[in-house]
């Protein structure tokens, strides 16, 4: 039986700044990832900590949403079989110094704030975070 199944991926300001989101693209289709829809944007800060709702209460929370507010991101509906877990092998360990070999995150990530893509953690996070930035 086919799994298919989308995730939401979003290419970080760290990366974009950088010019690498072309590259990274090419990343998750060479894996076999479809990019069903992409858009470059730029959010506002009250945005970012309604995305990061779930890490409220870390003491990281608020650099986290002055950061990803700071300059323009690619967010992504990607598809592929178990595309969850796919995308966060491929991503790589949250900090980039743990990140293995041949991930997103060992290559390209600066800390682990700047750490260039986020995905979603699960199926049903996945569909809360592709309707937070698709659903019109
Ligand atoms: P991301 O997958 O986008 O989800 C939340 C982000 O918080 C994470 O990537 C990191 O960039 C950032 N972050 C900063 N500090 C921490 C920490 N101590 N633990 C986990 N995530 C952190």
């Amino acid at each position: 039986m086919s799994n298919r199944e989308q995730t939401l991926s979003i290419i970080k300001p760290d990366a974009v700044e950088r010019n690498l989101d072309n590259e990274i693209k090419e990343i998750f289709k060479s894996n076999g990832f479809k990019i069903i829809n992409e858009k470059k944007i730029k959010i506002e800060k009250s945005e970012a900590e309604q995305f990061y709702k779930v890490h409220e209460t870390k003491p990281f929370y608020n650099d986290l949403c002055a950061y990803l507010s700071s300059g323009p991101i690619v967010v992504m509906i990607l598809e592929k079989e178990n595309s969850v877990i796919a995308n966060r092998e491929l991503m790589g360990a949250t900090n980039p110094k743990d990140a293995a070999e041949g991930t997103i995150r060992k290559k390209y990530g600066i800390s682990i704030d700047k750490n260039s893509v986020h995905g979603s953690d699960s199926i049903e996070n996945a569909k809360i975070e592709i309707d937070f930035f698709f659903k019109d």
